[in-house]
C-alpha cells in the first residue's frame, strides 16, 4: 500500500488559496460527518459538571470545533477547553480568529504534527480527529501519539472514507483527454489516501484501534449524498483532492505537463454535464469511536 511523503502533504495544505477552498466548499462535506462522529463520541451526553478537555486534531478550517459548540448546551461549553491543532500554518491562521470569539471556556489554536504532537500525556478527554487517521504517515505511530495525549477512560473519535463522491466524474473526465494519465480505481485512491493504514476497511479498523490499545472500539459505516451548488464550488473542492492524487500517482513531469490540462478537461466535462445545476455524489464514510482503557 501507499505511503506519503509528509513534506509534500504539507506543502499541500500549507497554502492560503487551498486553505480558503477548503473552507468554502470541503469543510461542508466534512461537516456533516463531524456532526455524526460528535454523537458518537457522546460529548453531548457529558454531565453538566465534568471538564470537557477537547483536541480537534488535524483541525483544518475549524469545522469540527464549530458543530462541537453547537452540539454541547450552556453548562457544557463552560467547561470547554478548545485545543484545534494542524501542522499546517494557513490552517491555523484561519481558525485562530474563528474560535477566538466562541462562548467556551477556553480556545486555542496550535501549530503541531499529529505524529509528534510536543502535548502532555493524559491531557485530553476527547481527541477528534475527522478525515483523519489517513494524515498519519505511519499508523502505528499516528495512533501511539493519540493514545499518550489522551486520558485513560479518555475517547477518541475519528472518520475515514470508504466511498468517496468525486471519483467517478473525475475519471469519466481525465478519458475525455487519452493523453492524461487515468485516475486509478475507488479502491486504489482509498489506498492513496490512507496513506498505509487500511482506513477503509471496517475489521482492519476494529483490530488495528485494538491493537493500539483502545477498548470500546465502535466502527460504523455512514453514508451521506452531498449537493455542490454548481460547477464553480466544485472547482474549489477539487484542486485539494485531485492535487493530492496528482502528487502521490504522478512523476513531476508528468504534473508540470498534464496538471492544468487535466484541470481543464474536468471543469470542461463537468459543466457539460451539470450545466448551471447542482452536483450530487454519494459518499460513505467511516465513525470510529472508542476509548483509552
Ligand atoms: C482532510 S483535512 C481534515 C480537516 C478537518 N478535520 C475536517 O474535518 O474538515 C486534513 C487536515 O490534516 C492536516 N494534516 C495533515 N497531516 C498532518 C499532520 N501530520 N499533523 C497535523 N495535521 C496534519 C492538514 O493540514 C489538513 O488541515
Amino acid at each position: 500500500m501507499a505511503t506519503h511523503d509528509n513534506q509534500a502533504t504539507h506543502k499541500m495544505f500549507n497554502d492560503a488559496n487551498f486553505t480558503k477552498g477548503y473552507a468554502e466548499s470541503a469543510e461542508k462535506m466534512t461537516g456533516h460527518f463531524a456532526g455524526l462522529l460528535i454523537k458518537q463520541s457522546k460529548l453531548e451526553e457529558a454531565p453538566d459538571d465534568k471538564d470537557l478537555i477537547v483536541l480537534d486534531q488535524a483541525c483544518g478550517t475549524g469545522i469540527v470545533s464549530e458543530h462541537l459548540v453547537k452540539a454541547l448546551n450552556k453548562k457544557q461549553k463552560d467547561n470547554l477547553d478548545l485545543t484545534c491543532a494542524d501542522f499546517s500554518d494557513s490552517m491555523i491562521d484561519f481558525v485562530s480568529p474563528r474560535i477566538r470569539h466562541l462562548e467556551v471556556k477556553s480556545a486555542q489554536a496550535i501549530k503541531a504534527d499529529a505524529m509528534d504532537t510536543q502535548l502532555p500525556s493524559n491531557k485530553f478527554t476527547h481527541v477528534l480527529l475527522n478525515f483523519g487517521p489517513m494524515i498519519f504517515s505511519d499508523w502505528k505511530v499516528g495512533m501511539a501519539e493519540t493514545h499518550r495525549i489522551l486520558q485513560p477512560g479518555g475517547t477518541l473519535g475519528m472518520s475515514s472514507w470508504m466511498k468517496m463522491g468525486w471519483p467517478d466524474d473525475v475519471r469519466n473526465a481525465f478519458a475525455t483527454d487519452p493523453e492524461i494519465p487515468p485516475l486509478p480505481s475507488m479502491e486504489e485512491l482509498c489506498a492513496l489516501v490512507n496513506s498505509g493504514g487500511g482506513w477503509s476497511d471496517v475489521a482492519w479498523i476494529r483490530d488495528s484501534v485494538t491493537q493500539s490499545g483502545f477498548v470500546e472500539v465502535d466502527v460504523r459505516e455512514v453514508s451521506h449524498t452531498s449537493i455542490l451548488s454548481g460547477v464553480d464550488q466544485f472547482t474549489r473542492m477539487m484542486t485539494g483532492m485531485v492535487g493530492l492524487v496528482q502528487q502521490r500517482t504522478w512523476t513531476a513531469e508528468q504534473r508540470e505537463r498534464y496538471k492544468d490540462r487535466a484541470m481543464n478537461a474536468v471543469v470542461s466535462y463537468m459543466k457539460q454535464k451539470y450545466g448551471d445545476g447542482e452536483i450530487r455524489w454519494d459518499w460513505v464514510a467511516i465513525l470510529t469511536t472508542a476509548k483509552k482503557a
